[in-house]
């Protein structure tokens, strides 16, 4: 890395465990920024806004994923374990958010407590949140979209509309590339490069609508319910870990903590929000705690008017539906998903620049992705390197394999940012922390442990992709940094 030294040379040495203090950070942020944002959020629009950010393709695509893989009925089971697991992390988030309430990521955090490595680490495993997250919701669109299509009497050419990548116990696969997604997400970057910000109106209106077919959906299937389709509520292990049994609800739990991602975007609105030091941790906790109960009422009313086995579909909440022999509920989830998913997939988009933005500016990615245009005020360019790369990912690979590569990347981050949480405690104990997470250091600890039990939990294959993701990444982070050394 290049450091700065206070006089503003540059010397080119290179310190993998560099970091920058809080108060810098802070400091940085106060002299760079100039802009004040307005302080208009108040803990409704903080919780409206995670609300937003979580209701996606995790419980519109996954939970029939996962209970035809995995759980069963038991599904709803491994949304309760997933959801005590965030929990944990979301009471660390929510002190560093409002201990550093800029532009809050996960990626400032490790930069201000562990260093430039292990904000390199986070920012890598990033990309796999939001640039990974972001095609496996545009996967969960098409599938809708699609479904859609059908009921208008328009079907596309399947092989356009399959992933061509799979691997055995998945779904998917066997198609030459799944157009819908991808254009979806080159869509969707053309608008966020442009600087078409979706208003907060809009988006609360997205959010309202995605709530309202959520809670139709509960209250309308639990009258449907056969309680038939929930015994056994955990179907009996075929003999391999992670297929059915209690490993299942496991593995499940796994995959279906996607669902959750998203409450961690709360953090990003800190410097929005009237009183951070309150409303930043209501606001992650609340929309967790609100998410959570909903996810389990949806995967038990989903498994419960239909048998599990028929939920290996690419849009198994209408599919059940359609099952009550009410096939307008079906068309309202289709096109409440439609609408719900396409906001999820803005917000990552987005989120996923923001983040190159920091790293570039920190010297650790090319500055391009630091570049802002000149008439949009936006990173186009990155937006658009990143739409691109996206919309590959996403037109190639099925939604199982992607949400378990953003599952394991997340955990592996929100890990990170427990143990943050008790490195700052011992190194900074006396810095202002409006929100203090209760339970030091048992609570990170207990969320440390959660994130890895729930990875463990993973398939094999997908453990594999991570060490050759972090692998690739270490060896970028290695090459330019010595580019930079020579070029300093
Ligand atoms: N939690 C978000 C979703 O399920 C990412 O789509």
């Amino acid at each position: 890395m290049v450091q700065k030294t206070t006089t503003g040379a540059k010397t080119p040495r290179r310190h993998f465990f560099a970091r920058k203090s809080v108060e810098q950070i802070l400091a940085e942020h106060d002299r760079g920024e100039g802009v004040k944002f307005a302080r208009a959020l108040g803990p409704v629009s903080l919780t409206a806004l995670g609300i937003g950010g979580i209701i996606g393709a995790g419980i519109f695509v996954l939970t029939g994923t996962v209970a035809a893989n995995s759980a069963g009925p038991g599904v709803a089971l491994s949304f309760a374990l997933a959801g005590l697991a965030c929990a944990f992390v979301a009471l660390c988030y929510a002190e560093l958010a409002a201990l550093i309430p800029v532009a809050g990521s996960a990626y400032t955090y490790t930069y201000a407590t562990l260093g430039e490595l292990f904000a390199w680490i986070i920012g890598w495993d990033l990309v796999l949140e939001y640039g990974l997250g972001a095609a496996t919701v545009a996967v969960g669109w098409a599938g809708y979209f699609n479904r859609v299509l059908n009921g208008l009497g328009i079907v596309l050419p399947p092989q356009w509309t399959t992933a061509m990548f799979a691997d055995p116990g998945h779904a998917g696969g066997g198609g030459y590339f799944n157009v819908p997604a991808a254009l979806v997400v080159l869509a969707l970057s053309a608008l966020l490069a442009r600087g078409t910000r979706e208003s907060s109106q809009f988006n609360n209106f997205i959010v309202l609508v995605k709530l309202a077919v959520v809670l139709i959906v509960i209250g309308f299937g639990a009258f449907h319910v056969d309680m038939a389709h929930w015994t056994p509520f955990v179907p009996e292990n075929t003999g391999e870990f992670g297929h059915f049994g209690w490993s299942g609800v496991l593995r499940g739990a796994s995959i279906v903590f996607f669902s959750y991602i998203g409450f961690d975007a709360v953090s990003t609105a800190a410097q929005e929000a009237k009183l951070p030091q309150r409303d930043v941790p209501v606001g992650i906790i609340g929309s967790l705690l609100i998410c959570t109960i909903l996810f389990i009422a949806v995967a038990a009313v989903a498994t419960g008017v239909v048998s599990y086995t028929t939920l290996n579909v690419p849009d198994p909440i209408a599919v059940a539906m359609d099952a009550t022999g009410a096939s307008w509920m079906a068309w309202i989830v289709k096109i409440g998903a439609l609408a719900g998913l396409t906001t999820v997939i803005l917000a990552l988009l987005f989120g996923q620049t923001r983040v190159f933005y920091s790293m570039a500016h920190d010297g650790l990615l090319p500055p391009i992705f630091a570049r802002l245009h000149r008439s949009w005020g936006t990173p186009a360019i990155s937006q658009m390197v990143v739409g691109v790369l996206v919309a590959i990912a996403a037109g190639l690979f099925p939604i199982a394999i992607l949400g378990e590569m953003v599952s394991i990347g997340t955990l592996s981050a929100f890990a990170l940012v427990c143990g943050a949480v008790i490195y700052l405690r011992r190194k900074s104990p006396d810095l202002h922390r409006p929100f203090r997470a209760p339970g030091i250091p048992v609570v990170p600890i207990i969320g440390i442990f959660s994130c890895f039990g729930l990875m463990a939990a993973l398939p094999i294959e997908t453990w594999i992709r991570l060490f050759v993701w972090m692998a690739i990444g270490l060896a970028f982070y290695y090459c330019y940094g010595s580019l930079r050394t020579r070029r300093g």
